[in-house]
């Protein structure tokens, strides 16, 4: 059942790209030009009247969640918090009645996801459900549910469940901004384009694994290192992070870029990996000062970079992987398969139960 793949994680890395074309099937028009989700019970009326969103998640769903953010926030221009759902139920979540409570949770069974679902339906917001499960009692409680179809996902670890809510949060973003008319039929056309490529170049990236494999044997001999990266690269570098924490169990910290300076910096000594995230074009040079900031202090750097950067690139990192060109608000789909095989071959070479890591469950149906 694992199809030939020695782990579930590794089979569901791969299968990626058909997650992503089985998530958009069916929720773009035939002529590429607006996304359709007849799924939702929403009128546009009522998604008119939103003007704020509360995007409440656990792990790996509220990474999701941090670039839904991003996604909503640039597309739509309504403010957007995120928060984690055993913090939101607990704080008196400011809720108003133009107020969109959106739930991302793969399994739909988190409790702690649950329970905000709850509470923000007891204040009177709507909730929008992101999930990967039909049935699960996320997907019955919310008002309105859009269901990724990434397919059972058996490693505790989440790879494509994350990935599949990303392609999620973009159809959700255009079709608000073509709802509310903040982007015209050509800009959204274009964005639906470049969603169509990324099947593909999630299949180039899978394509060279063994340079990913190779950086990760080289760093599963250290105890700690960094992920660093600026906007959206950001929420990369903390889903990075954490997959490498959950399954290799090696000690890692997401900085954002700028942030550094302001901390953490004396704990990057010589040899200390940080893994350098640069997908933002208009963001570039800043985490090039960055990056020189680690490299003063020994740091061995590899950058995840987007092609035709590499020459540029090579002389301010030691490593350096590239990702195919995308739009800027979408590289999260792409710049984070490298981030997967990285833990997982981390994880693999350490000799752990790739699938089945110490102390995590695959749906935590405790609060
Ligand atoms: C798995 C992981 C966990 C889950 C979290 C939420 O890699 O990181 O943090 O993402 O427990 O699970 P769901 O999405 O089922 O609500």
């Amino acid at each position: 059942e694992k199809a030939g793949y020695d782990h579930f994680m590794l089979k569901e890395i791969h299968e990626q790209p058909k997650a992503y074309r089985d998530t958009m099937l069916g929720r773009i028009s035939e002529d590429g030009r607006s996304v359709e989700l007849p799924e939702l019970k929403m009128t546009a009326e009522q998604l008119k009247g939103i003007n704020r969103v509360h995007i409440v998640a656990c792990g790996t769903a509220l990474h999701a969640g941090l670039v839904g953010k991003n996604v909503i926030e640039s597309l739509v221009r309504i403010p957007v918090e995120t928060d984690v759902a055993s913090e939101y139920r607990y704080r008196s979540p400011i809720i108003t009645p133009d107020t969109l409570v959106i739930v991302v949770s793969q399994s739909g069974e988190t409790a702690d996801t649950l329970a905000a679902l709850r509470e923000a339906q007891r204040c009177g917001a709507r909730v929008l459900a992101i999930t990967n499960v039909v049935g699960s009692s996320v997907a019955r409680e919310a008002d309105d549910v859009i269901i990724t179809l990434a397919g059972p996902e058996i490693a505790v670890a989440s790879t494509k469940a994350y990935s599949s809510q990303l392609i999620a949060f973009f159809l959700l973003g255009l079709y608000w901004a073509q709802t509310v008319g903040r982007k015209d039929e050509a800009e959204v056309a274009n964005v639906l384009a470049a969603m169509q490529a990324l099947p593909e170049q999630v299949e180039k990236i899978l394509a060279q694994s063994e340079v990913i494999k190779q950086v990760a044997e080289s760093i599963s001999h250290h105890s700690s290192l960094f992920f660093i990266g600026r906007g959206v690269d950001y929420a990369v570098a903390m889903e990075g992070s954490l997959k490498l924490k959950e399954i290799s169990y090696i000690h890692s910290e997401a900085y954002a870029a700028g942030e550094l300076k302001h901390g953490t910096l004396a704990l990057i000594e010589e040899g200390t990996p940080v893994i350098a995230l640069l997908t933002q074009e208009d963001l570039y040079e800043k985490m090039l000062s960055n990056i020189k900031e680690t490299k003063a202090r020994g740091a061995d750097v590899l950058g995840i970079v987007n092609e035709g950067r590499e020459e540029e690139v090579a002389k301010s990192v030691d490593r350096q992987f590239a990702i195919p060109r995308t739009l800027p608000l979408l590289t999260p789909a792409l710049s984070v398969i490298p981030l997967q095989l990285l833990s997982y071959y981390a994880s693999l070479a350490l000799g752990h139960d790739v699938d089945k890591p110490r102390n995590l469950a695959k749906s935590v149906t405790v609060e």
